[in-house]
């Protein structure tokens, strides 16, 4: 099977996204062009290390780059002060020089905290994203968005820090339960919602083969998702605004996540699921968006088993007022107001500063009737 390359142009920090199988066992003659040392530092989670540390230390070995690593505990909760702290303490008492490479080797945790914590380490180390989830290798190991969460929402303690290189290792996907892969199937869906319909209409036919762990149909995706991030990052690396489209369905998404407390019972891909169809329909009520667009995205996402309203979680009381207010502390309030990305259609998504609250409200107070 093919190895495709594509490249983040931002000037003298362009970098490669390679994307094909089995790049882990390739990582270090890949990755040592770009390594100032050779010497690399790893940081994974307790389910993926056990399946590919050793494996991409096999390879590190064989490019003759010296290697360490810390185990972080799988899941949302890892991405705090105290793991940033342990995580910096670990490099630090493993003697990480400025050329050291961090690599992130996991999902997108593992690849928000790392990376985070290289663009702090001794003022700003390189790292690499070996991305293994689906949404981290369509999202978020490109684009140098890194961070952690804080008690007061997702994500907001962070930098932009660029990867030098990224390699999304498809084959890891096999080993990534059907639920993690239906999450990031929300975030390759996206890119069809946001501008490129032909896509949208490819995924309609092959989703199911996506998610059933066709290979060749997963690394088209990945691929075309890539693509389409790189030109956004290129046009807006510090989302001035085009990149903002990138949040389509994270306004509600975050919202939903906040309240279920960033556990296991709501996954980030699914909030964007649910939050993807929320946008949706708050657009066609606004009269922006062709009903039919709405149900006919509402029939794929019920056709993979993928949820469109908020579920039924234990402890938690979901109330519209209540996720309105988690709205109002998102990154992108500017003078008190909510940034909503909407859309015209499918394949047609826009941003709109000037969305009437109550209607929002509507559509939360509905979607959680009819779950
Ligand atoms: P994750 O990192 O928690 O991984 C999901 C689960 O899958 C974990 O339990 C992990 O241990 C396991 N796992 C990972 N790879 C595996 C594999 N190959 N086989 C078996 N198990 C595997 O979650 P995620 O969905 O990858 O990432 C979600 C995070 O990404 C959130 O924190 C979100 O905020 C962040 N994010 C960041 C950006 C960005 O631009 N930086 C974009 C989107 C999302
Ligand atoms: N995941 C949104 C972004 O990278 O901008």
């Amino acid at each position: 099977m093919s190895t495709t390359e594509l490249t983040v142009s931002l000037g003298e920090r362009s970098y490669a996204i390679h994307v094909g199988r089995g790049l882990i066992d390739r990582a270090g003659a890949l990755m040592a062009p770009v390594m100032r040392q050779k010497r690399a530092f790893v940081v994974s989670d307790d389910n993926v290390a056990p399946l590919y540390l050793d494996r991409l230390g096999k390879s590190f070995d064989a490019a003759g780059i010296r290697h360490a690593h810390a185990v972080l505990p799988a899941g949302e909760a890892t991405k705090d002060f105290a793991h940033l702290e342990g995580l910096l303490d670990a490099m630090l008492e493993a003697r990480c020089e400025r050329d050291t490479m961090i690599v992130a080797l996991g999902g997108g945790v593992i690849g928000d905290i790392t990376g985070f914590a290289a663009s702090v380490l001794l003022r700003g180390v390189d790292f690499v994203q070996i991305p293994t989830t689906l949404l981290s290798q369509v999202d978020s190991s490109v684009g140098g968005k890194t961070g952690i969460n804080t008690r007061h929402g997702k994500n907001l303690v962070g930098s932009f820090h660029q990867p030098r290189m990224v390699l999304a290792d498809t084959e890891t996907l096999s080993t990534l339960p059907r639920r993690e892969l239906q999450a990031g199937y929300a975030e390759v869906l996206k890119y069809g919602l946001i501008d490129d319909p032909a896509f949208f209409a490819w995924l309609e036919e092959n989703g199911a083969r996506l998610l059933a762990g066709d290979e060749d149909v997963q690394r088209q995706a990945v691929v075309t998702s890539c693509a389409a991030k790189a030109r956004i990052v290129a046009l807006d690396e510090k989302e001035n605004g085009l990149r903002a489209l990138l949040n389509l369905g994270h306004t509600f998404g975050h919202a939903l996540e906040a309240e279920a407390g960033y556990g296991a019972g709501l996954l980030h891909g699914e909030a964007v699921s649910i939050g993807m169809v929320m946008a949706f329909e708050l657009s066609a009520r606004m009269g922006l968006a062709p009903r039919e667009d709405v149900e006919r995205l509402v029939r794929h996402l019920r056709a993979l088993d993928m949820p469109v309203t908020p579920p039924r979680l234990p402890g938690v009381d979901w109330d519209a007022r209540v996720l309105l207010g988690h709205m109002a502390s998102d990154k992108k309030v500017k003078e008190g107001k909510v940034t909503f990305v909407l859309a015209r259609g499918i394949g047609q998504a826009y941003l709109d500063r000037d969305v009437d609250p109550e209607q929002v409200l509507g559509v939360l107070a509905d979607s959680l009737t009819t779950g």
